[in-house]
């Protein structure tokens, strides 16, 4: 099938390499012409393992172009939007106006049985006011089809996704024929373009669900909310433990063991970041104020500030372990994108961390094993150097902060030649602290501290 994608970043450009992959035609249109040339050139923007393998091959074979031009959507029997929906500058809500244009844009270059599908992930109502302004052709088709994919395992989880979701106009009742004995036929409209286009995926054995257009919003936002609550539950967890002088690693580690919890999102740190679950806990809580749902504003609320917490209380415990003032003081942290595997820094934990002490005074030296070249041009008033082993020279507090395997898989007693003091904040709870400590180490974890407090108990009794 020939298929437009329209926005071609993180989202975009993987579903548009995997489309061509599945042996569809493609053309990504994106306003960014930077952005196009680079994906043209068969390299992706961005650091997504597998990407830049899938843009070389859909170049090889044809089936896969980027353009700045809407008028080379034309002729294409499904235009998927993959626009931003990043916060309002002025409020918690998303902010809908990259894919208002987008769809104006692509109004003119439509034709008659076209399907207009969104993945970008929107506040329900979305779709009804996208359809407003499509109203002018109501020979087109409308659907929604909300993308799970993660940053760092895209690639994989777009050709083998858990569920495919359909929001479709009048849910499942509007999507199938009926037989005349009054059982489910084949299906129709957008339903059916969609099972074209996902015909691999679906032959494969994809479980997926058919519903109304609210529907299909809410389950993208609801499920975002449940994965940030789970790590928001924990990490509050984890400061009880530290205030307890209990485990929160054995504590998360025993609770997973019970199928009905599961320890997957389980595991406390400094919090999630990165440019999808913030916003979109945030938009949620502005969707449940507007819709006047008080528990879910609340909730919402509540999952945020433990979240952004877990930065403030990195930087608080950083400070302790310098003794109460990390003015002066020569800190190295391990990390600066968001989570291992990818290089996007947008609302880094780990860089919000580091400058947080850098704004105290210390003097922080961030390196990350991809996102050095993005951070540096962010943030100027930070130090960053690619090399981990030049990074770590002379420090006197070392803070993990994006748990990368090789940062995970580090040497104690090759890094204690480097620093000037061995003492770590594991803000990610994944090194061995045993065999650290066992190389002369002081490590601190959040919610690991038990030995800590266990030795001031002992000291105070
Ligand atoms: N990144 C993820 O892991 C992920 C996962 C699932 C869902 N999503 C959702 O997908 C959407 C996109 O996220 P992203 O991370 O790819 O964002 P992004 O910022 O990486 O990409 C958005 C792209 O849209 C382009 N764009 C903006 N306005 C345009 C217009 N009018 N016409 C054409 N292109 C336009 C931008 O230039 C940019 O390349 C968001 O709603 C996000 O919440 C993202």
């Amino acid at each position: 099938m020939k298929i437009s994608v329209i926005g071609c970043g993180y989202l975009g450009a993987v579903h548009a390499a995997t489309l061509a992959s599945m042996g569809h035609t493609v053309v990504g249109i994106d306003v960014d012409p930077a952005r196009v040339a680079q994906l043209a050139g068969g390299r992706a923007p961005f650091f997504e393992p597998g990407l830049d393998e899938l843009l070389r091959d859909g170049r090889a074979t044809g089936r896969l172009r980027f353009s700045t031009a809407f008028a080379d959507a034309a002729g294409a029997q499904m235009h998927f939007l993959c626009v931003g929906t990043p916060q309002s500058k002025t409020s918690d809500g998303a902010d809908l106006s990259y894919l208002v244009s987008a769809s104006k844009s692509l109004l003119p270059h439509l034709s008659r049985g076209d399907a207009v599908v969104g993945k970008s992930t929107v506040p329900v109502g979305t779709v009804d006011k996208l359809g407003r302004i499509l109203a002018a052709r109501p020979d087109v088709l409308l659907g929604w089809n909300p993308e799970f994919l993660r940053q760092g395992t895209a690639v994989k989880d777009t050709l083998v996704p858990d569920r495919l979701v359909y929001g479709v106009r009048g849910g499942k009742e509007g999507a199938f024929a009926r037989r005349s004995d009054g059982t489910q036929g084949a299906a129709r409209g957008v339903t059916a373009v969609l099972d074209a286009v996902y015909e691999p995926l679906l032959r494969a054995g994809i479980p997926r669900l058919v519903c109304n257009f609210a529907t299909a919003e809410l389950i993208k936002s609801a499920s975002n909310a449940f994965l940030a609550t789970k790590v928001s539950f924990i990490n509050a967890m984890s400061e009880l433990c530290d205030a307890a002088g209990a485990d929160v690693t054995e504590l998360s580690e025993a609770m997973g063991m019970d199928p009905r919890i599961g320890n997957r999102y389980l595991h406390a740190g400094l919090g999630f970041g990165g440019g999808c679950l913030p916003k979109d806990i945030r938009s949620f809580r502005a969707q449940a104020q507007a819709l006047e749902v008080r528990s879910v504003e609340d909730w919402m609320g509540v999952v945020d500030s433990i979240n952004l917490g877990q930065r403030a209380r990195t930087a608080e415990v950083a400070k302790e372990l310098c003794g109460g003032s990390i003015a002066g003081r020569t800190v190295t942290v391990l990390g600066a994108a968001f989570k291992p595997d990818t290089d996007d820094i947008r609302d880094s934990p780990a860089l919000d961390v580091a400058l947080r002490l850098a704004s105290a005074g210390a003097h922080v030296t961030v390196t990350d094993p991809k996102a050095i070249n993005n951070s540096w041009m962010r943030f100027p008033q930070l130090r960053f150097e690619a090399s981990a082993a030049r990074a770590l020279e002379g420090a006197e507090l070392v803070l993990l902060l994006t748990e990368w395997a090789q940062y995970r898989d580090l040497s104690p007693a090759a890094v204690g030649q480097l620093v000037r003091r061995r003492t770590v904040l594991d803000a990610r709870n994944v090194l061995d602290a045993a065999a650290w400590q066992a190389e002369g180490w002081t490590v601190r974890g959040l919610g690991t501290n038990h030995a800590a407090a266990l030795t001031e108990q002992i000291s105070a009794g």
